[in-house]
């Protein structure tokens, strides 16, 4: 692998080539910091990376990231490394590209406005409550847990039952996670060598094949059942059911598609999101302290409510930053279609773009102490951002992510609910993060919960 910065000069100089065996080591072990660090040491200049037999690019600056995901967005489509191998997954859906993707995209925008988001927060609110109480079990008997596959099965039993309507059941969620977290790890081979063609196997290759018979199995049942009775509400099965209605045989595939989709965008992201947060609590206690704090004062000791999401503003500032630090959409490449110039740079038609947040969100040029987890860069009173796509955990763009107000609706309340009740222990050390579809811990967070009551009543 070779990687050449590209001069920023109308006309392009020749580039700096970094020989294959400075880049081999770091890909294997660590290709999550390795992207970064070489967005880092090129100040965010646009880097060429020899290593596949169509041209590669790092495109780290925000100017260059808005540039793929708005400005020129029609040239860069969700094809090639990444999204071929996620195919097999994801289909022709809403994480798809072209007209598949616009139809899906206009049927469940509305379902997911900020107004409507805000229609759900009550019933999702004690939802997580109620799933959260089921907890204490573990605060009882003092026994750890996977913080990782427990997230999961919160997420999956509140926002999840609320946005599917109630269609998939615990046993359905309990499959579906460690499916999609197999998927999305024995990806791995694939996205780092997309050049291989099919043919030719790749560790990984069956067990990702595997899962996807798993959330098959899981998925088509209840999407028959939908079709057959599609439901009046305004969840998202519901809702594809009745706009696709007459579209014949073809739907069962399209719906199960964009369900597949939903769920893995909706369900893992949110999940691993919040698990992240506990070994970053660990690592930080005065950042866990202001939270507990502010948990406190605006929840006291429960049942959360949908009263207390507005006044939860520490919570999300550290959820921001978390996902500054471990933006779970790490890595979303495009596909130029075009020959294209960005910032003096030529860009070959069928090239391949990488656009990492996680790079980005790393640029000592955009952000003060880049490496350092400090929420206070998103308290209202210290604007450090200045440019828009400097932080986009979401993506932006015509493809921005549909579920940004539902995440900042239901994910506080997670946080809250767990905080009001119990004292969470980290067992264990750091994580860091492992390459995959999606940024995962390579280590499990393994946890233990503490009462509040009884260490509080202890305190005082
Ligand atoms: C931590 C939470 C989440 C993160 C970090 C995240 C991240 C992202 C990113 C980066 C994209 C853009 C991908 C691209 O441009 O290729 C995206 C798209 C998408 N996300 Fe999320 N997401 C999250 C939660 C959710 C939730 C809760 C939903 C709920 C349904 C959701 C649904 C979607 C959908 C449907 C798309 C595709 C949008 C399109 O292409 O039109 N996401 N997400």
């Amino acid at each position: 692998m070779e990687i050449a910065p590209m001069p920023v000069a109308a006309a392009p100089r020749r580039a700096e080539i970094v020989p294959i065996r400075r880049l081999l080591a770091p890909v294997l072990r660590d290709p999550v910091n390795m992207l970064a660090d070489l967005g880092r040491q090129a100040s965010g200049r646009i880097l060429r990376i020899r290593f596949s037999p169509s041209p590669l690019y790092l495109f780290s600056h925000p100017d260059d990231v808005q540039h793929v995901l708005r400005g020129n967005w029609t040239n860069y489509r969700r094809t090639g490394m990444f999204w071929r191998p996620l195919h097999r997954l994801l289909g022709a859906s809403v994480l798809s590209d072209g007209p598949a993707w616009q139809a899906s995209r206009d049927i469940l925008q509305p379902l997911f406005t900020a107004r409507h988001i805000a229609s759900l927060t009550e019933q999702t609110a004690a939802a997580i409550d109620e799933r959260v109480a089921e907890l204490d079990e573990y605060a009882a008997s003092g026994r750890s847990f996977d913080a990782g596959e427990e997230m999961a099965d919160v997420v999956n039993e509140t926002v999840i039952k609320v946005l599917f309507g109630g269609r998939l059941s615990r046993e359905d969620g309990r499959r579906l996670s460690p499916a999609y977290d197999r998927a999305a790890r024995s990806i791995a081979f694939r996205l780092l060598l997309p050049f291989v063609p099919y043919s030719v196997n790749l560790p990984g290759d069956r067990t990702f094949m595997n899962s996807v018979e798993v959330i098959d199995e899981v998925f088509l049942p209840i999407v028959r059942q939908a079709r057959a009775v599609p439901g009046s509400g305004t969840d998202v099965v519901s809702a594809l059911c009745r706009a696709r209605r007459d579209d014949g045989p073809a739907a069962e595939r399209q719906l199960r598609d964009d369900l597949v989709s939903i769920y893995g965008a909706a369900s893992e992201s949110t999940a691993t999101t919040l698990t992240w947060l506990w070994p970053v609590l660990d690592a930080h206690p005065q950042v866990a302290a202001r939270l507990r704090a502010e948990v406190d004062e605006v929840v006291g000791t429960g049942p959360v409510r949908a009263a207390h999401l507005p006044r939860l503003t520490y919570t999300k500032m550290v959820l921001q930053e978390l996902l500054r630090v471990y933006p779970v959409g790490w890595l979303f490449p495009r596909t130029a279609v075009e020959h294209d110039v960005v910032g003096g740079v030529p860009i070959e038609a069928g090239a391949q773009v990488l656009i990492t947040p996680y790079a980005t969100h790393r640029l000592d040029e955009f952000w003060d102490r880049p490496l350092e987890f400090d929420p206070e860069r998103f308290s209202t009173g210290r604007p450090e951002r200045h440019h828009r796509y400097a932080y986009f955990p979401f993506g932006g763009g015509p493809h921005q992510c549909l579920g940004q107000h539902l995440f900042y609706m239901a994910a506080p309340l997670v946080v809250a609910a767990i905080l009001s009740r119990y004292r969470p222990m980290l067992d264990g050390g750091p994580c860091t993060p492992a390459p995959a579809g999606s940024l995962r811990p390579k280590e499990k967070a393994e946890l233990r919960l503490v009462p509040v009551r009884r260490e509080e009543a202890g305190a005082r």
